[in-house]
Formats: C-alpha cells, structure tokens, sequence
C-alpha cells in the first residue's frame, strides 16, 4: 500500500487549485490533470495542456456520491443504485448536468460525467477543497497518447506545464473508469473501463448494454478509433500467431517487442532481434501493467510491439479494446 502524499503536499495542491492551477493527481484508474471545474481559465489550460479538443467534455470529480444532487439533475434511481455500489472506484455516471456544471466542463453539451475516486490521495484533495468544489481531470496524458500510472509518467509526458505533480504511487487499476449513460430503465456503456461488465449487469439486473460504435464515436473521444496509442507500431494477432509472425519481422532485421499473457511456444529463442514479455493471464493484473508496459517498450525503440489479442470474454473487454485502439495507431486520426 503507498502511503497518501504527506498532508502538506495535498494542502498545498488545494490552495494552487483554488487560485486558478492545475494539478495532476493519482486516482485508482490512471492519474488526472485537475481543475477547479469554477475556474474558466485553469478549465481552458487543460485543454491546452493536453492539445484537446474544446468539444470533448472532461470527467467530473466529486468527495462523495452526496455531490450527485449538486451536479446532476433527474438522476435516475439505477444511477444512484451504482454510485451506492461502486464508488468511491472506477465507474463515472454520465447524466443531465445541474446549473453549477460550466459549459467549457461539458463540451457544451448538457449532460455531465462524474466519479468518485477510490484513492486516498485524490480524496484528501477534494475533501480539502470543501464540497462546493469539484475537479474537472481528464487524464493527464496528451491527447490520443497513453494516459499515465504513475507520477513519474505524467512528468516525462506534461513537465514543467502542470503547477503541480501529486505522487501517489502506481495505480491500482491501470485502466479508466468504466462510463456509463442512461437510455430509460437502461444502462448504456459509453466506454468499458475498471468496473467490469459482468459486475455492472449483477446490480443492474441485466439492465445494462453496450453502447453502437456510433454513438461511442461521437460523444466519447476515447472511442475514437486510434486512441490510448504508443509511437511504436503494435499489431494484434492471435495466440497461434504470435510467435510466426514475430519470426517472419525478426528475420528481416526489425526488433520486434512479444507481449503475451499465454505461455508462448519460444521458438524464436534464439533470435536476438525478438524480446518476450509475460503478461498475467488474468485482467486485472494485467489492467495493472499494460499501460506502463506499453510506455516502457516504447522506449527502447522496438520497431514494432506484437501483442497478443486478450480472451475473448467479458472480464477482458476494457482490455480488449485499449489493445484495439492502440493498434490503429498507423492510421491516426486525431
Ligand atoms: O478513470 C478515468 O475516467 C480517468 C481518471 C483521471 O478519472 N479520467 C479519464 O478522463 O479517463 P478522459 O478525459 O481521459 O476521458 C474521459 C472520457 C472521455 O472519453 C469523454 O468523452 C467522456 O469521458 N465523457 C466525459 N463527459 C461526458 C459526457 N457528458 N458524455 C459522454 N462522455 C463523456
Ligand atoms: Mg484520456
């Protein structure tokens, strides 16, 4: 367990954040580049920061699920039925913002996004705030790259251009947060995240589905199709082929990156150009590690990561399609 940052540190982060900065933060899921969500100007520097576009709305961060009444109007009785379940954890509830939400938050649209963390560093901080307050915090990542897990990440990607870096260790999940809007008596999934689907469809009855990639595309820019993306080029192939493939770029001279969560048959042993990576073979650990994996290898100039496709089974799925976006990277979009 990482210990909180020192009391200080999160009091000295409350008063930049009150006077108009911006401050990355650790959350369970990945850290946040956070804003008074009152503040017009530290909004726009977010947006700025990360070379976001002005229409993507940003996540909203409360103290408590008590914060739903202020920031959210018509909140459905499902929607409160999740805050009680999940939160404090990886589950924002996207629903009609309340007056007190600002337009730049939202991306002019009129509903909100809004979680409670489960990290006691980003706790400390809106508590510290007071509960008038709530922080706007995407991840502190630039748009489209891979969003960080650990505080160090957030300094190689953001740099001096944050007032402020709290550290508190890697994050727990590793992946965002599991969206979720409502169409009725139903759920929808804007986008798989930390909570998986299976537990969603428990306490919702089976109320809940998966949101058609149209609507995705429009209202959630992380499901734009090349999204959460590494420098490096990284194809997807299925267990079977991972290794051949890995044989055929290593036999033309590229230095080719295997990540697996299966044990793999090793025949390229032998072939220096090849490095192989052993992943968990269940998700959450490997929730836990892929972003910073991905990060790592980048590093160290691979001319392409092969990774292997994740089971196809619900528990995977927030893996499944981080790995799915990444690998458009090719063809970039945004
Ligand atoms: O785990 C997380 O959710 C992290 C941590 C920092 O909390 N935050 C995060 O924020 O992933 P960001 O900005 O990288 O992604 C937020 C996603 C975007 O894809 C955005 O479109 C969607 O949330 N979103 C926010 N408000 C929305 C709204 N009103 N309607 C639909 N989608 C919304
Ligand atoms: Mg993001």
């Amino acid at each position: 367990m990482t210990l909180p940052e020192p009391h200080s540190q999160v009091t000295a982060a409350a008063v930049l954040l009150r006077t108009g900065g911006v401050v990355a933060f650790p959350t369970e899921t990945v850290y946040g580049l956070g804003a008074d969500i009152s503040s017009p100007s530290a909004v726009r520097r977010i947006f700025e920061i990360k070379k976001r576009p002005a229409d993507h709305p940003l996540i909203v961060h409360l103290a408590g699920s008590s914060g739903l009444q202020r920031w959210a109007q018509e909140v459905p009785e499902q929607a409160w039925h999740l805050a009680e379940c999940f939160w404090p954890g990886p589950l924002t509830l996207v629903l009609r913002r309340s007056r007190h939400v600002p337009e730049s938050v939202t991306g002019g649209q009129d509903t909100v996004g809004l979680r409670v963390p489960d990290h006691p560093v980003a706790l400390a901080l809106l508590n510290a705030l007071g509960p008038e307050k709530a922080l706007a915090a995407p991840s502190a990542n630039r748009f489209g790259r891979i969003s960080p897990t650990t505080a160090a990440h957030v300094r190689e990607e953001l740099g001096e251009s944050v007032d402020m870096i709290l550290d508190g260790g890697p994050c727990r999940v590793g992946l965002e947060s599991t969206i979720v809007g409502f169409d009725g008596q139903m759920a929808v999934i804007l986008r798989p995240g930390g909570i998986p689907l299976p537990a969603l469809a428990e306490v919702l009855k089976g109320r809940v589905t998966l949101s058609g990639q149209e609507e995705l595309a429009v209202r959630v820019p992380g499901a734009l199709k090349s999204h959460y993306a590494p420098e490096t080029p990284l194809e997807l192939w299925p267990s079977g082929s991972l290794s051949p493939r890995a044989l055929q770029l290593g036999a033309k001279g590229l230095r080719v990156a295997v990540i697996a969560w299966s044990d793999q048959q090793m025949d390229h042993a032998e072939n220096k150009n090849i490095v192989y990576f052993s992943m968990p073979a269940e998700p959450a650990g490997y929730g836990r590690l892929l972003y910073g994996t991905l990060r790592r290898f980048d590093h160290e100039r691979f001319d392409c990561l092969l990774v292997e496709a994740p089971p196809d089974n619900p528990g995977w799925m927030a893996i499944a399609d981080r790995l799915q976006r990444a690998s458009c990277a090719v063809q970039r979009d945004d």
